[in-house]
């Protein structure tokens, strides 16, 4: 499994790198598997009885906003404090060394792809980013770099300082897609979702490895992306790197492992 993974990436002119939450986790990020996952990251929603679907709404920033960024502060702080684990920078050297074009598409909003040294304009961030950030109501289609500093008291899980909007005053909130969600700006993760459209119109009929990490089945957006390039275009092939969920079929590649494990087994087999 891991050679024929090996020769597939060996042989790639370009990468399509698909990840969801689970790639996260091997930098000491939680996942969201379930109720029970999100409340073992998170015990003071157990306290309350809050699920992820609960606290990933947007009417907390209307009706109380140090709610709302208690949440959206503590992933922020989290994310902006975490270093990319190894496997990030293993992919990179591959594509490099295979002097390949690439994209990531993710629904992980944690920007941990631009931190691991990955080019912006090469990434779609699906769900959009926790970096970015928008009026609530919104008074207009702006959005702005999140450079906020967001203390959050970890008892009570509420934010000491909430943002503001700076057109209007009113409470802003992280430009993410959340459940329940008229408000998004969706413009951002557009833009990016043409330039990869564009990409894959290029690359269509070249050999492609797609890379899939930790995403899984609850929202499958991101096997579905997987899945779309491994079955519709003619030189991909899907490698498909999930602990728990790692089935798909052949001649697609299923490796159940971590994302780390996956990838440095992937690169030991390469040198052989
Ligand atoms: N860091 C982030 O930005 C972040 C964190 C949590 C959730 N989210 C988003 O919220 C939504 C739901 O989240 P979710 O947690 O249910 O995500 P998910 O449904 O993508 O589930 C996580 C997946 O990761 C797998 N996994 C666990 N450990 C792994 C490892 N070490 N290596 C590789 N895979 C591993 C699990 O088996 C599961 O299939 C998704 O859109 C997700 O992207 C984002
Ligand atoms: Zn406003």
């Amino acid at each position: 499994m891991y050679s024929k993974a090996a020769e597939i990436i060996r042989g790639a002119e370009v990468f399509v790198i698909t990840a969801g939450a689970g790639m996260g986790v091997d930098s000491g990020l939680p996942d969201f598997r379930g109720d029970h996952g999100f409340w073992q990251a998170y015990p003071p929603y157990a306290r309350l009885g809050l699920s992820f679907v609960d606290c990933a709404n947007p009417v907390h920033f209307q009706h109380d906003p140090s709610f709302g960024w208690g949440f959206y502060g503590h992933r922020t702080n989290l994310y902006r404090d975490t270093v990319p684990h190894e496997g990030f920078h293993i992919i990179k050297k591959w594509i490099e060394r295979n002097n390949a074009d690439y994209f990531v598409v993710t629904s992980n909003v944690d920007g941990q792809f631009q931190k691991a040294g990955y080019d912006d304009s090469r990434i779609v961030e699906v769900h959009g980013s926790i970096h970015w950030l928008q009026c609530q109501t919104p008074c207009s289609s702006e959005i702005w770099f999140n450079d906020e500093v967001i203390p959050v008291d970890e008892i009570s899980m509420r934010a000491r300082h909430t943002p503001r909007c700076g057109e209007c005053g009113e409470v802003c909130r992280p430009n993410i897609l959340m459940f329940g969600d008229w408000s998004w700006l969706p413009d951002r993760t557009r833009i990016q979702e043409h330039r990869y459209d564009r990409f894959l119109e290029t690359h269509a009929d070249r050999r492609i490895a797609v890379i899939e990490m930790g995403a899984g089945s609850a929202i499958p957006t991101i096997r579905a992306t997987t899945e779309r390039i491994g079955w519709n275009l003619p030189h991909a092939t899907a490698i498909r790197i999930n602990p728990r969920e790692p089935d798909i079929k052949a001649p697609h590649i299923s490796m159940p492992c971590g994302a780390l494990e996956g990838l440095q087994l992937i690169d030991a087999a390469m040198k052989v």
